[in-house]
């Protein structure tokens, strides 16, 4: 049901866009993406996107041959063109300013106890997460003392303008305490952004506030958010000629009145400024450096950074009468291929290698797979997990030092996790999207040390885009090999069989492995990692249910080799060395054992059994353990949700140290 394309002589401007959107929060969605559902209860569903059971066809399978058996042959020492070193911490988020009410909290004392647990999880494998406040929103965030009905945020609907349908966005001051709150029970550092449509001057209101409440965990400050789209006519923001020499002209400028309000007396904020942030749209990294960028501004510069996505799909998201809108099954096999991020990220390898010649950090500040919202059926299916990893993985292979996968509201197919409607959050639970899996998983593969380097192995001819391969090294040394299989043959026949070697070094008798499972790639929740599951939609505390099942896959010491199969799709992650298995499961885990309640009851259940043996385990001993009100503990319960409702107070949140896993 695609719509003809219009071609009327007045070709609006929201064409001339196409494909060039940043990210967006959808406020008036549009179900156009829905008359591509093929599912009898997605063909009906009329609810928002974030919950759109719908599911697509599985994909058809390479008509040419695919090398299935593959000799991995990795080096004990000496290996060529490792990665930069990497943190634990390479997988981050990146959350619209609109909807942290929804996602961080109510308020400094009523926090998102879902969201602890899905950053206690990361932190455990990664030892710090990083998040990113802001996106589009930011552009237009003004802090005021106080909004009505003690909210800490309100998007100002009377003020929506542009094609984004971008509101101005009112905050309070609670919204940085309520960050500072999450930082001293889980280890999350934040980036924010300096609100940059109008310069003239500045709004600087964020600055004071946010240096003296987030001190250390702020990591840094984005000065200007895509500004090479703000010429672009629908948006606006800027007149036609505005170029690079612009940017750094704002960016001078910001740093004077920064300095004239008296806001920065240690010098924090100059130094902590994040750029320039493009889309790669109008202008290169190249014409940005050639304009003097880093040479005026390194020492302002705390990373430098990009935002890109993959595709757009904002005329489902916005529709209009000329929207082309795009049949998500035709695009599924772009996401199915390691292709797709070499091509993508190409552009970018001359500067991640200037990058490490001016000692500056290299973000990708903002992604997804698809910028307003995402595809139905493919963000919000087990694809966009191994899309992600691959993605994060050859990121990391690229020398970039991280990247944040991005998340809206409800009226979007790609969120990493998504809270329930606040008038549903007394009896639903949260939705935990395929890109957190991702985002374990690459905590996981990369580890605490900050000294894991990755390398997309490419040492076989014939080896598929289906079926990338890393390894994973710390000193220089191989510890763990991330396999990858897109394909989708439920037969076997496409299953991968990996015969790692490595040369100088005598193979273990056995190795343990990790898979994440699904039985096809457009299955949409309850997806596996090494047995553990977020479930399905409305299903998750954050915590991962179900009992951890690590494989051990015996080598064969006589040829030297471990193979490891791979199921048609899937991803395994092999520890080659007990110490590279340790590691990362040593942290003790954190997590938080109730939700935040909006009410007296919580009818969400999960089942307590499931939960004392999940990450964190021993829930089942302590008070606050049932997420679902139990028959003969009514009174208490009761008691304490009412605790909760008055405040949430964190103290009473009891963060329950054991030993991970
Ligand atoms: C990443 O940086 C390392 C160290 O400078 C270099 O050897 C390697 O070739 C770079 N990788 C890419 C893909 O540019
Ligand atoms: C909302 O936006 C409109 C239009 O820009 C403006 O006139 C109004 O003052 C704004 N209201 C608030 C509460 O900021
Ligand atoms: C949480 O924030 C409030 C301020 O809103 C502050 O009084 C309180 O001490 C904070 N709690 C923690 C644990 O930081
Ligand atoms: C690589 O980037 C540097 C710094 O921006 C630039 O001077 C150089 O011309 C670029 N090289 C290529 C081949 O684009
Ligand atoms: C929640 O609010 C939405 C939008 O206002 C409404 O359509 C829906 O019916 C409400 N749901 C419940 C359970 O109150
Ligand atoms: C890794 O880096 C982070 C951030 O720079 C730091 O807080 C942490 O202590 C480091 N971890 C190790 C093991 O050095
Ligand atoms: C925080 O939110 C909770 C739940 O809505 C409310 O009971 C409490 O009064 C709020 N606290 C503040 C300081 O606004």
């Amino acid at each position: 049901m695609v719509r003809p394309f219009c071609s009327s002589s007045l070709l609006p401007l929201l064409l001339l866009v196409k494909g060039s959107f940043a990210e967006v929060t959808i406020y008036q969605t549009n179900n156009d993406q829905a008359a591509f559902a093929t599912t009898a209860s997605g063909a009906s569903y009329t609810g928002v996107a974030a919950y759109n059971p719908s599911t697509l066809a599985r994909p058809p399978l390479p008509t040419s041959s695919v090398l299935t058996t593959i000799p991995v042959n990795l080096q004990n020492a000496g290996t060529p063109n490792l990665s930069i070193k990497q943190k634990g911490s390479f997988f981050g988020f990146s959350i619209e300013m609109s909807v942290t009410n929804q996602v961080l909290g109510k308020n400094s004392s009523h926090i998102q106890v879902p969201f602890l647990n899905l950053m206690a999880n990361i932190q455990q494998r990664a030892g710090s997460v990083m998040v990113r406040v802001g996106g589009n929103t930011q552009e237009s965030a003004h802090l005021v003392a106080t909004l009505p009905d003690d909210r800490i945020l309100q998007k100002n609907l009377s003020g929506v303008t542009g094609t984004t349908q971008t509101p101005p966005l009112d905050y309070t001051p609670e919204l940085l305490y309520l960050m500072r709150n999450i930082s001293s029970l889980v280890n999350v550092h934040w980036f924010l952004g300096i609100p940059w449509f109008v310069t003239n001057p500045f709004d600087l209101g964020i600055v004071g506030p946010s240096q003296e409440i987030l001190g250390d965990h702020l990591l840094g400050y984005q000065a200007a958010n895509e500004p090479d789209q703000y010429s672009i006519p629908s948006h606006g923001h800027r007149t036609s000629d505005y170029s690079p020499v612009d940017y750094g002209a704002e960016f001078s400028s910001f740093l004077a009145q920064v300095d004239a309000a008296g806001l920065d007396p240690s010098g924090r904020v100059k130094s902590s400024l994040v750029g320039p942030n493009i889309a790669n749209f109008a202008w290169s990294l190249e014409e940005v450096f050639d304009a003097g960028f880093l040479a005026n501004f390194s020492d302002n510069l705390a990373y430098l950074a990009v935002e890109k996505y993959p595709r757009d799909n904002c005329d489902a998201a916005f529709g209009g009468p000329d929207a082309v809108v795009t049949d998500p099954q035709s695009v599924l096999p772009l996401y199915l291929t390691h292709d797709a991020h070499t091509k993508l990220l190409e552009p970018y390898l001359n500067s991640t290698l200037f990058a490490q010649t001016v000692n500056k950090e290299f973000l990708m500040f903002e992604t997804n797979t698809a910028s307003c919202g995402g595809f139905l059926g493919i963000s919000d299916s087990f694809t966009a997990a191994l899309w992600g990893l691959d993605y994060a993985l050859q990121m990391a292979h690229s020398n970039f030092s991280g990247a944040m996968f991005h998340l809206g509201g409800q009226n979007v197919f790609y969120n990493p996790f998504t809270a329930p409607p606040t008038n549903q959050s007394t009896f639903r639970q949260w939705s935990v999207g395929p890109l957190y899996y991702s985002a374990l998983i690459m905590a996981e593969a990369m580890g605490p040390s900050n000294n894991t380097q990755v390398r997309h192995y490419d040492d076989v001819e014939d080896l598929s885009p289906s079926t990338p391969i890393y390894g994973i090294y710390e000193n220089g040394t191989p510890v763990r090999v991330a396999i990858v299989n897109y394909l989708d043959d439920p037969t076997g026949a496409h299953d991968v069989h990996a015969v790692i070697a490595i040369a100088g070094a005598t193979m273990p008798a056995a190795v343990k492995v990790k898979y994440l499972a699904a039985t096809s790639v457009v299955q949409k929740g309850n997806f596996t990692w090494a047995g553990q599951t977020f479930g399905g939609l409305f299903e998750s505390d954050g915590r991962p249910m179900g009992t951890e099942d690590v494989k051990t896959v015996q080598c064969d010491v006589g040829a030297q080799t471990c193979t490891i199969d791979v199921p048609a799709p899937g991803f395994a992650l092999v520890f080659l060395t007990d110490d590279a298995f340790t590691e990362d499961k040593g942290a003790p885990s954190m997590t938080f054992a109730t939700t935040a309640r909006t009410k007296t009851h919580n009818t969400a259940s999960v089942d307590p059994a499931l939960l004392a043996t999940s990450n964190g385990n021993r829930m089942a001993d302590h008070d606050l353990a049932g997420t679902s009100k139990p028959p003969n503990a009514a009174l208490r319960t009761a008691q304490t949700s009412l605790l909760l409702a008055l405040g949430l107070v964190l103290g009473t949140v009891v963060a329950m140290l054991g030993r991970g896993v």
